[in-house]
């Protein structure tokens, strides 16, 4: 099942937009909204970094500002044979780059292609001071019915978009520090929502159903981060000649990125930075569409965890064809609706921007880009070392420190990487020798 619609409301974009990066920020900002058709409100939404104070202090206590970080378009997308634009709030160099060199390379070769499950998300109920555990879970799924009909007597909105509970699991603990302990699972289909209000609402309200089937006392009613029931995945698949670069081959790079992430397959020290890649290119949407970023974390790395060992998120292989095929599946409990994805502007100009129709389309967007992302880290890695990219930004950061503007900074931040000599220091000296006309 996929959450990509056919019949999407936005006409098909290209995700191209060359020259972008030799833009102004208001330049790119009017060229993006001029491609997706931004109205003015979301234009201005950025420009003026998004949040007003006003808005900032309904949302969390003892507000005293806001915090801002760059938003950056990676652009060449196209997933499912549609173009996507991806805005990315992140402070990391590098990554809106990586993760648009990818999609370059990815979209000659048919893109990216996604699909995902039901956004299915599990409640938890504990249930505490129980003798008899394994017969009071048969009791618990034999009212299975009733608990479910419950969860759902308070939701009609939901309920009437499709969503609902769905179903129950009965986890049984024998020995735990406090005695045998039960978990009852609600597990609901929260459509559109991240889903924490819904499931943990219908927690509270089967709780004390859930005493009287038991016999024991409820305790704990509260999501799962661990959204082993709403994934999304992602392929890729490239033919090894288009991997070629100046100094490697295209079959040394496939090799090397399979050998990657074989690593990271095998070693746990490995798997944390190998997934911390991949994060590089999901958080940063889950970010700028006002979502939360804590939950996607947890429940990837609890993914990664699932054999018992902590392990690599995505697979690279070799097909029949001696192509490069890059896979990744994991949790991805994203919302378009509720919390600060309605009410910051930024991140409803973010999901215009991305054009998005559902929840699962997003997630299987963020997952695509987690992909290209993983796969630009790999590809670094397995060959020149990802330090020379890194640098030739880094120099860029350190020409702006040192005071260059305008062109100078290219001029400043190219003499600086091609002299691996990236300091202030020697920013300013360039600049003094620019500026002499030295
Ligand atoms: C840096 O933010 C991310 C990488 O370390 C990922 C990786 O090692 O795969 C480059």
């Amino acid at each position: 099942m996929t959450g990509l619609r056919e019949d999407t409301a936005r006409p098909a974009i290209s995700s191209r937009l060359e020259g972008l990066r030799n833009l102004s920020p208001a330049e790119r900002l009017d060229k993006v909204a001029q491609a997706v058709d931004l109205g003015d409100a979301e234009h201005q939404s950025f420009g003026r970094g998004g949040l007003p104070l006003a808005l900032a202090n309904g949302m969390i206590e003892n507000v005293i500002g806001t915090f801002e970080l760059p938003v950056g378009i990676a652009t060449n997308f196209t997933i499912n044979g549609r173009d996507y634009l991806i805005p990315m709030a992140v402070e990391e160099p590098s990554v809106v780059a990586a993760a648009s060199y990818m999609a370059r390379i990815a979209r000659a070769h048919g893109g990216f292609h996604t699909s995902s499950s039901q956004p299915i998300m599990r409640a938890q109920v504990q249930v505490l001071d129980i003798r008899d555990p394994h017969a009071a879970r048969a009791r618990v799924l034999k009212e299975r019915d009733a608990i479910v009909a419950a969860a759902n007597a308070k939701d009609k909105m939901l309920i009437s978009l499709g969503g609902g509970c769905r179903d129950i699991e009965v986890h049984v603990f024998d020995q735990t520090p406090v005695g045998p302990m039960l978990a009852v699972h609600l597990l609901v289909d929260v459509r559109d929502a991240m889903g924490a209000n819904t499931v943990n609402t219908m927690a509270e309200t089967v709780a004390p159903l859930v005493e009287a089937i038991t016999g024991g006392v409820v305790r704990l009613r509260i999501l799962s981060n661990y959204a082993d029931l709403r994934l999304a995945r992602a392929t890729v698949t490239i033919p090894m000649e288009a991997l070629k670069t100046e100094d490697y081959d295209g079959e040394r790079i496939a090799r090397g990125i399979v050998a990657a992430c074989a690593f990271a397959i095998v070693d746990p020290y490995r798997a944390a930075t190998h997934n911390k890649g991949i994060m590089n290119g999901i958080d940063p949407i889950v970010v700028v569409t006002g979502n939360d970023w804590r939950a996607i974390e947890a429940g990837a790395h609890v993914w990664a965890s699932r054999s018992g060992r902590y392990t690599s998120l995505s697979s690279w292989e070799i097909d029949r064809d001696g192509r490069l095929v890059g896979t990744l599946e994991m949790p991805m409990a994203l919302g378009l609706v509720g919390g600060a994805t309605k009410t910051h502007p930024a991140a409803r100009a973010a999901l215009k921007i991305l054009g998005v129709q559902s929840a699962q389309e997003l997630a299987e967007v963020a997952v695509a880009v987690g992909l290209a992302q993983n796969m630009a880290a790999l590809r670094a890695l397995a060959t020149e070392g990802i330090q020379k990219g890194h640098m030739a930004l880094h120099a860029r950061n350190i020409a702006i420190v040192a005071g260059a503007v305008g062109d100078e900074i290219e001029r400043v931040a190219g003499a600086l990487a091609a002299s691996h000599d990236v300091r202030v220091d020697r920013a300013k000296e360039l600049l003094e020798e620019i500026r002499g006309g030295t």
